[in-house]
């Protein structure tokens, strides 16, 4: 015998709530403000600098003396923090990744030029050798491996050459053992107690940030990949284990990486820490939103917003996005 949809739902009508805008605004759970932004750019030498990435439509990278005026401009919008990439000339790269330890070089310049461009803009670094190894590799690169203690030192070092040069947060994303404890020995020994630190905890071996080694110039350099160092995607306990190191280590937030096919491992790592905890939606997340935008198979605006919220209901804190100063200009109206 059939039953009526009345008898099946008896009372129960979710679709009420549903009805108007002003009870979904009401019944909403998360919003996605410029709060929830951190804007990693791209750097590269020169001077007079702003060249479009072909594979990320819409994003530039920036020489140190044009970086300061869009620091402004993401304080304007709000936007609360920069991260900082570059593509490094290949005569300043070498087998050691030995350019990260210049007080000098365009990270650090970067960092001086942010800050004073724009004091209330966070700056965010990254200690890994990505940027100035000649291998592409995020480590010191020996007869075929990554070595992890020798890279860990190093990482250290680099660490408090950037709190020097005014980081807010150093964060370390090449997922060496160890690195958190030993980034936050060396900062609070040169007495940088207050320098945050971010870990890139559950950061994965993934074929998502294809574009970006074209942005940092690695495309060509890099042989082999990252899977020694870098987590299996197929893996989520393991994630909890590095955060558990990453937190016991000392490190202010955490973070997962690539972002939206990783949302079960934001919300696993926020239910079972509670801690700040980060997400990075990374360059090939932002392709192919460009990409199916641009062939008129997704409605950009729209989807760019939802594929944000939906980290803020996975329980991210805050986003690393391409996106940011788009967003910011249409949250701001
Ligand atoms: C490596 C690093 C990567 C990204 C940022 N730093 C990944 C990699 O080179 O393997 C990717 C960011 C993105 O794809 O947007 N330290």
């Amino acid at each position: 015998m059939k039953r009526s949809v009345d008898e099946i739902t008896g009372n129960r009508r979710m679709r009420r709530n549903r009805r108007f805008e002003w009870n979904r605004r009401l019944m909403r759970e998360n919003v996605l403000s410029t709060d929830d932004l951190i804007w990693p750019v791209f750097l590269c030498e020169g001077t007079n600098v702003e060249e479009p990435l072909e594979k990320l439509p819409g994003v530039h990278r920036y020489s140190v003396d044009r970086i300061g005026e869009q620091a402004k401009m993401a304080q304007n919008l709000g936007i609360p923090a920069i991260a900082t990439f570059a593509n490094v000339a290949l005569e300043k790269r070498d087998q050691t990744g030995s350019e990260v330890l210049n007080p000098d070089n365009i990270i650090n310049q970067a960092t001086k030029a942010i800050k004073d461009a724009a004091p209330d803009v966070g700056v965010i670094t990254d200690v890994a050798l990505d940027l100035f190894t000649d291998h592409g590799h995020d480590g010191i690169y020996r007869d075929g491996i990554i070595v992890n203690d020798e890279t860990v030192e190093r990482l250290a070092e680099a660490s408090v050459l950037q709190a020097e040069a005014g980081a807010d947060i150093v964060s370390a994303s090449e997922m060496m053992d160890g690195r958190m404890g030993a980034i936050r020995d060396a900062l609070n020994s040169a007495g940088y107690e207050m320098t945050g630190t971010l870990a890139y905890t559950a950061k994965y071996a993934s074929g998502f940030y294809g574009p970006y080694r074209e942005a940092v110039g690695t495309e060509d350099l890099l042989k082999g990949d990252k899977r020694t160092y870098f987590m299996d995607p197929a893996n989520s306990d393991e994630a909890i284990h590095e955060a558990y190191l990453d937190i016991s280590e000392g490190a202010d937030m955490i973070m997962v990486k690539p972002g939206m096919p990783y949302l079960d491992i934001i919300r696993r790592l926020k239910d079972e820490f509670q801690v700040p905890t980060l997400a990075y939606q990374v360059s090939g997340e932002y392709s192919m939103i460009m990409a199916a935008a641009e062939k008129g198979y997704l409605e950009e605006e729209r989807v760019i917003l939802e594929s944000l919220l939906c980290f803020k209901r996975a329980g991210a804190d805050a986003v690393l996005t391409y996106f940011a100063p788009r967003v910011a200009e249409m949250l701001n109206g």
